[in-house]
């Protein structure tokens, strides 16, 4: 089937389309030493996933300045790579004392200096593409587009998105300032942004979303918390076993499918399971095939 082809709006930067998120890479998961890290940013590359998806928050707030250490040290230049953070979450931790309970602040102020903070901690003079890590009710659109303009303008900050922000939420920073991404938790067992018009509205403004957790945090491999979910899995097994796919597999090509152009959010910290991924991109399935997913995932045929 021929498919229209739209065109979508153009970050100023080449973002790979998997995306290596780092998340599990420090505290939070693998606790790599440099070597480590070195090895795995090594291996990514050579996979052609350059761009790397950071938090100030992730390992407790550490994980960006081992990431940085380690990159200082090898020999890739800063711009074969793009590097994504995110800020907007106070998070309790003996890293911020000063927070007291976990809350969102998208201030000015905070934004400019967690990008500051950022910046050293990666050793880098520029962030290809910073998002809001969580929408928050008291953001004032205003407020946030005066720091991302200031960033802009500074250089130390190319592109700007959001992430797990709605519809709405999105429309109304977007009226305010350009955004590139909205990164969604999306993948075969969280399925909502495909049907509460997060998605469409993207497309609506030529906007690629990018999907976190497109193995839905290892939940797909992991022992089930009840009957229906373990009977979910089981036929999204059973659909794998159809066309000789792998779990994960099945899940990345459900995402690079959807017409929105979604950009996958790896989780893994082993460099052995990126070619699963990879090898993806070259596999086209048909909308029958996605269908087939979806209804193992819901457990019902579309209406
Ligand atoms: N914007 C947000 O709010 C937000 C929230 C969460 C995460 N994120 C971003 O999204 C990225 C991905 O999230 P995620 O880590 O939850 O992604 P994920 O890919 O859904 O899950 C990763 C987990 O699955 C395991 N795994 C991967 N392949 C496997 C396989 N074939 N068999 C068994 N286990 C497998 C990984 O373990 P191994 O290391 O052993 O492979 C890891 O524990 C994060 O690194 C972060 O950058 C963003």
């Amino acid at each position: 089937m021929t498919r229209m082809k739209i065109k979508y709006t153009e970050a100023s930067q080449n973002y790979s389309r998997i995306i290596a998120g780092v998340m599990r890479w420090g505290q939070w998961g693998a606790q790599f030493s440099s070597s480590q890290y070195q090895a795995m940013i090594a291996a990514c590359i050579e996979h052609g996933i350059t761009t790397f998806d950071h938090a100030d928050i992730y390992g407790d707030y550490t994980t960006e300045a081992e990431f940085g250490v380690a990159f200082k040290e090898m020999d890739v230049s800063r711009e074969d790579i793009q590097l994504i953070t995110k800020c907007g979450i106070r998070m309790l931790s003996a890293n911020r004392p000063l927070n007291k309970i976990k809350s969102y602040d998208q201030s000015k102020a905070y934004i400019i200096q967690s990008v500051e903070q950022s910046l050293k901690n990666l050793h880098t003079d520029y962030i290809d593409l910073l998002l809001i890590h969580r929408p928050s009710a008291l953001m004032q659109a205003a407020e946030v587009a005066e720091a991302f303009t200031e960033l802009k303008a500074a250089g130390k900050v190319l592109d700007f998105g959001v992430s797990n922000f709605t519809t709405h939420q999105f429309a109304l920073l977007h009226s305010h300032f350009p955004l590139v991404t909205n990164q969604l938790e999306l993948s075969p067992l969280c399925l909502e942004s495909l049907s509460d018009g997060t998605l469409d509205h993207l497309q609506l403004h030529k906007i690629k979303p990018q999907a976190w957790s497109p193995l839905a945090g290892a939940q797909m491999f992991t022992q089930q918390e009840s009957l229906a979910d373990t009977e979910r899995i089981m036929r999204l097994q059973s659909v794998c076993g159809d066309y000789d796919w792998t779990l994960a597999q099945m899940a990345y090509l459900f995402l690079l499918h959807h017409p929105s152009i979604i950009s996958p959010v790896l989780g893994t910290s082993k460099a052995e399971r990126l070619s699963e991924v990879i090898n993806a991109l070259h596999i086209e399935i048909t909308d029958e095939q996605w269908y087939e997913i979806w209804t193992a995932s819901t457990g019902k045929e579309v209406a």
